[in-house]
């Protein structure tokens, strides 16, 4: 499971990111996936986070109540019609948390337990994982934390990206060293709002990763970024070992997802991605 960085002299591990937890296992971005994936042997818990109307930062994927498994709090189904009106950033965490994201499990992944459960705290999140760390003594972990932002969705669906930023910075400042911590974004402009805090001294020195899905080369996404991201994060089929190698040469760290074959695991790391983020941490862990 050791690797010796290419860049490096100082071995690292492979990067085993469990994504929204382990969603092919428990419901997405909840305090049971984080701590299962955690008895998995993930090296970093990956996870998705919004606003609320009062400012909390929420671990969600979509900005609403995604139809494929959310319970409304007087027991009924969310309906596909009216998800997208459900908009966390228009209402308060106390009503968001009256929502149960896990009884009707998710039908894309049917190995996943049903439990009843709800949309957590960023705080939450990380001072449960860290009581259990503590509880089972297991290794530090990082946190993948991705800002779910897009230019057409500020001041509707989140903040603007210096606001957005500012909330979450102000959660993980106070409870993780930055060395355990990888803010992530589509958004561009959510990873140079970091950047500008850090060279501020304002924000934490954390790891920035680019994520991405277009099918631009890497050159010309980095172009776009205007500085070095420490990881590069594509869909894992935009790679190919050519473009891992080039991004190697430009000390970038190379972390695809979401990698849920073994398959593809295997041949990802033969050709050299430093760790893969993937709902099925049990699938990747001997590898
Ligand atoms: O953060 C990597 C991966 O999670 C990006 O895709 O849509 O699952 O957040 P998504
Ligand atoms: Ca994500």
């Amino acid at each position: 499971m050791i690797a010796t960085a290419f860049f490096s002299s100082t071995p690292v591990p492979f990067d085993i990111e469990g994504h929204r937890g382990c969603r092919g296992l428990m419901p997405e971005n909840t305090i049971p996936a984080f701590l299962k994936a955690l008895d998995l042997g993930v090296t970093t818990l990956e996870m998705d986070v919004v606003i609320s109307k009062d400012r909390q930062v929420v671990v969600s994927h979509e900005p609403y109540f995604n139809a494929a498994f959310s319970i409304k709090p007087n027991g009924t189904p969310v309906d596909k019609k009216e998800q997208k009106d459900l908009v966390l950033y228009q209402m308060n965490y106390a009503d968001i948390k009256q929502y149960d994201t896990g009884s009707n499990g998710n039908p894309t992944y049917p190995e996943q337990q049903k439990l009843k459960t709800y949309k957590p705290l960023l705080s939450e999140v990380i001072e449960q994982a860290e009581t259990y760390r503590k509880a089972k003594n297991l290794p530090a972990f990082s946190y993948n934390i991705e800002l779910k932002s897009e230019p057409s969705g500020y001041n509707k669906s989140q903040p603007e990206p210096a606001l957005f930023c500012d909330l979450v910075q102000e959660i993980i400042a106070k409870r993780l060293p930055p060395e355990r911590v990888v803010i992530q974004s589509f958004d561009f402009a959510v990873l140079k709002q970091w950047k500008k805090g850090v060279q501020a001294g304002k924000y934490p020195d954390v790891r920035l990763s680019a994520l991405v899905e277009n099918l631009r080369s890497p050159e010309k996404n980095l172009e776009e970024l205007g500085f070095k991201p420490d990881i590069y994060s594509p869909y894992f089929k935009l790679l190919s070992q050519d473009k891992i190698a080039r991004l190697h040469e430009k000390n970038i760290r190379v972390i695809p997802w979401t990698v849920n074959q073994q398959d593809d695991m295997v041949r990802l790391k033969k050709w050299g991605v430093d760790g893969l983020i993937t709902d099925y941490p049990n699938r990747a862990v001997g590898l």
